[in-house]
């Protein structure tokens, strides 16, 4: 049978990035001791109060269709917490509910490029980046973060890797898989590149709320470029709601009228019930955020002092999100046949880092996803594999 040419373009190393995970979880189904570090899926409930507003706007019937754009007073809800902490004032119809930001970033990407245009992509990247702009038929043109400089961008790469086809930056900031959170200045030298050769600029912020030891800096905060910034957000993380899929994209009035054209034939609006309750989680104070907010602080100390510690390995301290990315090459592995091999000698399931670019073959991606008890079992496990490798080599 023929399928479309977009079939064959998603049908890429990016699809495959976590076969580890598929596979590590299946054994840990079938009863092996395995523990998954391999997915960014927060292990923390829901905060009760959000999830009690769910039931009862479920149980007040709002489960009919919902409004195409998303409902009215979560639309409100996020351009006020927007104003709040970007300083830029938005009108609601800028503002487009969609199935969490993964679907907000593939909205998006339809309505601005197409086959013929570039994407500029700092690289490491997000594994579905690649699948995001192929889906688009567009081209993704990576640009080196600087590895030595804990993965920040450097403007002046960006604006050398644009051509005449360049249409879009896509950036994320804080980062996964590197923990690295764009400085104001950083920003400003991408808006200047952006109104230099007339590029949209399009922010995943789904990391927004999680920082450690510096401010995030919204895209939308440059009022140079408010004309071409698009901000993708969601409740996925801040507040550990990712089976709930919302999400949302800030934008000028006129793309956020042309996704609302999309999203019609799209997915046809996302649920009132889940719409209410993200109500809550954004308009009322939650203890259980705060309480997350501190235990990832801890977890980092923990994972990222115990890895530097061990032989053949390091990592730099990330400054946001909830991942960290490991050197494995002194162990004289690749990220690759590290992760394969901690697996079967460890349990332990990380993601090797061929998914999120070329830069990062020798790296393997660490997700503070688990309890402080499990992270430094993860770590004893880690450590035993790390020092094998090393008797093997000195004994070679
Ligand atoms: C950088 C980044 N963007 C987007 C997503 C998807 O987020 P959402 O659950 O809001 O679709 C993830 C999930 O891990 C992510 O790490």
């Amino acid at each position: 049978m023929k399928y479309a040419s977009i079939a064959n373009r998603l049908d890429t190393a990016a699809a495959y990035a976590w076969a580890i995970h598929d596979k590590a979880r299946k054994r840990q189904l079938n009863g092996e001791d395995i523990i998954l570090l391999s997915v960014g899926d927060p292990d923390f409930e829901t905060p009760q109060a959000i999830t009690q507003a769910a039931i009862d706007s479920l149980k007040a019937g709002r489960t009919h269709y919902g409004f195409f754009a998303g409902e009215p007073a979560l639309r409100q809800a996020i351009a006020d917490r927007h104003a709040e902490f970007t300083g830029q004032i938005v009108s609601v119809d800028q503002v487009v509910i969609c199935p969490g930001a993964q679907n907000a970033l593939y909205a998006v990407a339809l309505c601005l490029v197409e086959p013929g245009d570039e994407v500029l992509v700092p690289e490491p990247r997000y594994v579905t980046y690649e699948s995001v702009v192929d889906a688009a038929g567009a081209t993704r043109i990576d640009v080196p973060l600087d590895v030595d400089r804990g993965f920040h961008l450097d403007p002046a790469k960006l604006e050398a890797a644009v051509t005449d086809r360049t249409r879009m930056i896509l950036l994320n900031t804080p980062h996964n898989p590197t923990g690295m959170v764009m400085t104001r200045e950083e920003l400003d030298g991408v808006a200047q590149v952006a109104l230099r050769h007339d590029l949209w600029v399009v922010c995943d912020e789904v990391y927004a709320d999680l920082t450690f030891d510096v401010p995030h800096t919204s895209v939308c905060s440059l009022p140079q470029i408010a004309d071409r910034s698009v901000s993708l957000g969601s409740l996925s993380k801040s507040h550990a709601m990712q089976g709930w899929r919302i999400g949302w994209v800030i934008a000028p009035p006129d793309l956020a009228q042309h996704l609302v054209n999309l999203v019609k034939p799209m997915h046809y609006g996302l649920s009132p019930f889940l719409q209410d309750a993200a109500v809550v989680a954004l308009t009322e104070q939650h203890p259980e955020t705060e309480a997350m907010h501190r235990e990832y602080r801890e977890r980092r100390d923990l994972v990222c002092s115990r890895i530097n510690a061990m032989p053949g390995l390091a990592c730099s301290w990330p400054e946001g999100s909830m991942f960290l990315l490991v050197d494995v090459r002194g162990t004289g592995l690749d990220g690759e046949n590290f992760a394969w091999g901690l697996l079967d000698h460890g349990g332990v399931s990380l993601l090797p880092g061929t998914g999120f670019g070329a830069s990062v073959t020798g790296h393997v991606r660490f997700s503070l996803t688990m309890p402080i008890a499990v992270l430094a079992d993860a770590c004893d496990r880690i450590e035993r594999y790390a020092r094998s490798l090393e008797s093997l080599s000195a004994s070679a």
